[in-house]
């Protein structure tokens, strides 16, 4: 059957190689076009097919010929632009194996909080051996967001003996959430309802000395806010995957605040494999007529 062309689009070109590699490992026949600015519009007309992290400006309207967006990652919003016709239809990667880099990276940051790991390595630096039993003390974790990676992040932190309480469309008031949570964790997807969500509403309504961690977008948090919450002590500190500006430029005041954890967005990527797998898989019930694998809802933006 042939094989219908494919613009590949990943966060940054150097990839391009890679995923090419990975794509025709999974299938030789794949017609694979590796995205740069210099494709002519001939080039573009031919395209049915976008395997990508985002659609830069201009490019969906010379591609007259799509008829499938497929998003390299599990966040979708650089994809939904839009100059992206209506009845192009957009899904996404869900690998397995990244929601347990996810639930290993929170986990992390949950222990290194509610443990006190930070005070002992403090300790260190003057030869302090003082016991603060209390950093042992449950916590009750929130997780914003409760779909793929919500889910996976709960089971190891419930098997750790933290209560936790997911919350989704259909739960109730965020502040009543946050204000019986000791830790806040954000996996929301970046929507129109959750862009700049977590503001200094947010952390107020949080018991004294609370913790947040986020490994979904920087564009949920208004980071003067969380700022300000850290250093008036209203929250113990942040532990910040993601940010509004990625990379995070040296001079943000983000890197300077004590408390705050940054981390290049590391928590969790997609095997390449598992990518070019379920891509193929798309393909095939594209080229059937069939319903494609984890669809997105275009107007709910996830
Ligand atoms: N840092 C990283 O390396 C990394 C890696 C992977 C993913 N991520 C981020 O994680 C996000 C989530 O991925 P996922 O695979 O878990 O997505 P998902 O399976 O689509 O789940 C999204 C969850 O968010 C909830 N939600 C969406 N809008 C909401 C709103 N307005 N109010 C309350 N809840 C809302 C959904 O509620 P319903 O259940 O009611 O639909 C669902 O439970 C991605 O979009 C991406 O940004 C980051």
């Amino acid at each position: 059957m042939h094989s219908p062309p494919l613009l590949l689009l990943p966060p940054d070109p150097s990839l391009i190689p890679a995923y090419r590699a990975a794509l025709l490992a999974a299938d030789p026949s794949l017609d694979v076009t590796g995205y740069s600015r210099e494709l002519d519009d001939a080039q573009l007309a031919r395209i049915e097919v976008v395997l990508g992290w985002r659609l830069p400006p201009g490019l969906a309207p010379r591609l007259p010929r799509l008829r499938w967006v497929c998003s390299i990652a599990a966040g979708v919003e650089k994809l939904l632009v839009p100059e992206l016709p209506p009845q192009v239809p957009v899904s996404r990667i869900v690998d397995p194996d990244q929601a347990l880099g996810m639930a290993q990276h929170v986990a992390l940051m949950v222990l290194r909080h509610a443990r006190a790991l930070p005070l002992y390595e403090q300790q260190q630096q003057v030869r302090s051996w003082a016991r603060h039993p209390k950093a042992a003390a449950r916590h009750r974790v929130a997780i914003l967001g409760f779909g793929e990676v919500g889910r996976a992040i709960a089971e190891p932190l419930r098997a750790l003996g933290f209560a936790v309480e997911g919350w989704r469309r259909d739960s109730g008031p965020l502040h009543a959430l946050l204000a019986r949570s000791d830790i806040v964790v954000n996996t929301l997807p970046l929507t129109p309802a959750t862009q700049g969500l977590l503001d200094a509403g947010c952390w107020a309504a949080m018991p004294r000395g609370g913790y947040f961690i986020n490994v979904a977008r920087g564009g949920h948090v208004d980071e003067a806010a969380l700022i300000a919450a850290v250093q008036s002590g209203q929250l113990a500190g942040a532990a910040l995957d993601v940010q509004q500006t990625e990379p995070l430029p040296p001079d943000d005041p983000l890197w300077a605040v004590p408390g705050i954890l940054i981390t290049p967005h590391i928590a969790a990527q997609s095997s390449l494999e598992t990518v070019a797998a379920q891509f193929v898989a798309g393909l095939r019930c594209l080229q059937r007529g069939e319903p494609l694998p984890h669809p997105v809802d275009r107007t709910r933006g996830y």
